[in-house]
């Protein structure tokens, strides 16, 4: 908590997704193209295909440009936007990864010179010096895939560095291998659907056949690598996080379903359009085709990010940038005696560190739709209670006092009316929707800390009794502070649950 904060009015997180989906499409595009070309010209060349050879110059030129200008902007752009909006979570990664990065630079840059020389070469070198340099370009970009997946994949299952802090037990996590093989299998899917695409701007005939089915083959090779080793993946992963991740967050569980339709969508086409029916390939299959690819690799990176939560560094640092090791002394503290930089306005200060990295008010996942129509004591026992919200969040490990300056911060900024007037409705939907904001939150009927057993069946007495002792029902749990017309209407939704059903 040792930096000035920066504002970003569209949210950490999708300001930090618009570049890195840029970045991580590009970048693995470029080392399967890298792989392509080369294997290609191979047997190009032995079979001296001039017009294959053509072609494969043509399409080096893109994943040339591609790798330059693509790849090292949006690199650079992934360390200028991670540095601002999680200085800690940086800070850790390079102070462990220092030579690492090191060394992936090195490669980058022997990639790019490697990935020019090439383009450039086509007339002007050897055939063996060409094929050389080539390698060379599909070599060092292979490996600069393999030092970030030391670091990404360290991110979610950093394994026996927790305890030994040893550079290699963090490089060499659990995931480390099965993700360096599922993201080859998708460099070369990526690969075959890009060439595939140009292939279908090619003049029907012989030669269009003949590299679409060439170009299908490696889509179905990239596919067939990475079935078995997201099952590898998946498996990796310390259990406790999966079976989380079953039980609370759906997103990932969902993202990673979609992600396994596309494939399968992706195969079903390439079957069809790329082996029985090639001349039938076009344009329009060939885009499908690309977005399918794309869909697939971004559900499983949207999984892993959303796997990850409470943590930006599994069971080490919070996505807020919170140090599971410092709980006790933010707990006998305080927040703000960790805040350097204070600009003056301790709510801003400790919402930023708390909440902001996940959360905007209005705009990306945002936090007024919560609270709108609610109260501060409210908002504030929700910032106490946040981590038994039906999503990982870290905890709150501040003061009492310091949740009450949060929740006056966005109490600030909320819709102010009473909720019946917020939500215009009356009787049992009134009380549904009392219940969806002030109680729903973190008790899911028939799911997650289902309380619906305790709620049947009382006297209107007993219902008032509950939620005058609300507070004091749960540690994590906010008191009662609706108005009276609030708290009939809620009354009378738990009384239509005990009649036989929720609506
Ligand atoms: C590490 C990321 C992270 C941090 C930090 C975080 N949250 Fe969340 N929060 C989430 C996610 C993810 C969800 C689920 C969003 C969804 O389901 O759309 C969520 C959901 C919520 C919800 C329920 C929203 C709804 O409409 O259902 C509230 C309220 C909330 N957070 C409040 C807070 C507050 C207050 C803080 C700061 C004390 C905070 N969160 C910090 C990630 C975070
Ligand atoms: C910030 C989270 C949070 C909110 C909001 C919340 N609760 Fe709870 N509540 C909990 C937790 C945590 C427990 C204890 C764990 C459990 O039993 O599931 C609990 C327990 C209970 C229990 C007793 C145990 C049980 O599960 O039957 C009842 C009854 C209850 N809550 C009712 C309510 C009602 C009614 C509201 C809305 C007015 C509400 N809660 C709002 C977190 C919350």
């Amino acid at each position: 908590m040792n930096y000035p904060f920066w504002d970003v009015g569209i949210g950490y997180g999708l300001l930090m997704a618009s570049i890195a989906v840029i970045h991580v499409f590009v970048s693995h595009f470029a080392i399967g193209g890298g792989m392509y070309l080369v294997v290609a010209e191979i047997s190009a060349r032995k079979k001296n295909d001039s017009v294959m050879l053509e072609y494969l110059q043509k399409l080096s030129k893109f994943f040339v440009l591609v790798t330059v200008v693509f790849g090292a902007v949006t690199g650079v752009g992934i360390w200028f936007i991670i540095g601002l909006l999680n200085p800690t979570a940086t800070e850790v990664l390079i102070h462990n990864f220092v030579w690492g990065w090191a060394t992936e630079w090195t490669f980058f840059l022997i990639e790019i010179a490697a990935a020019i020389l090439y383009y450039y070469g086509w007339q002007r070198l050897s055939v063996k010096a060409h094929l050389f340099i080539g390698w060379v370009y599909f070599g060092a970009a292979w490996m600069s895939l393999f030092i970030i997946n030391g670091i990404i994949t360290f991110m979610l299952t950093p394994g026996k560095w927790l305890t030994t802090g040893d550079f290699w037990d963090g490089f060499f996590n659990p995931t480390f291998w099965p993700s360096l093989w599922f993201r080859t299998g998708i460099c070369i899917l990526l690969a075959g659907l890009y060439a595939l695409l140009v292939a279908s701007l090619y003049k029907s005939g012989d030669f269009k056949a003949r590299i679409i089915r060439y170009n299908s083959l490696w889509a179905i090779i990239g596919l067939v690598i990475m079935v078995p080793t997201l099952y590898w993946y998946w498996n990796a992963i310390p259990s406790s996080i999966t079976t989380a991740a079953h039980q609370i967050m759906t997103m990932p569980i969902e993202a990673i379903d979609l992600a396994m339709w596309f494939a399968g969508g992706i195969f079903v086409l390439i079957v069809i359009f790329g082996f029985i029916l090639p001349r039938w390939h076009h344009f329009v299959i060939a885009i499908i085709l690309m977005l399918l690819g794309l869909g697939t690799f971004g559900g499983f990176e949207w999984m892993r990010e959303s796997i990850r939560k409470p943590y930006v560094i599994e069971k080490y640092m919070y996505g807020n940038g919170l140090e599971v090791a410092k709980t006790q002394q933010y707990e006998d503290e305080g927040y703000l005696k960790q805040i350097v930089f204070r600009t003056g306005n301790d709510g801003a200060d400790i919402y930023r560190h708390a909440c902001q990295s996940c959360h905007t008010i209005n705009g990306y996942r945002p936090l007024a739709p919560a609270f709108n129509g609610t109260d501060k004591i409210f908002i504030a026992g929700m910032v106490k209670g946040v981590s038994a919200i039906k999503s990982e969040m870290p905890p709150f490990m501040g003061t009492s006092e310091e949740a009450s300056l949060i929740a006056d911060y966005i109490y600030q900024r909320i819709d102010k009316r009473p909720l019946n007037e917020v939500y215009p409705l009356r009787g049992v939907a009134l009380g549904k929707k009392v219940f969806d904001i002030r109680c729903g939150k973190c008790h899911v009927k028939g799911g997650y800390q289902d309380n619906t057993e305790s709620l049947t069946g009382l006297s209107d007495e007993d219902y008032n009794d509950l939620l005058d002792n609300a507070g004091d029902l749960a540690e994590q749990m906010p008191p009662f502070t609706g108005s009276n017309i609030e708290r009939q209407a809620l009354i009378k939704y738990f009384k239509s649950l005990s009649k036989g059903g929720e609506k």
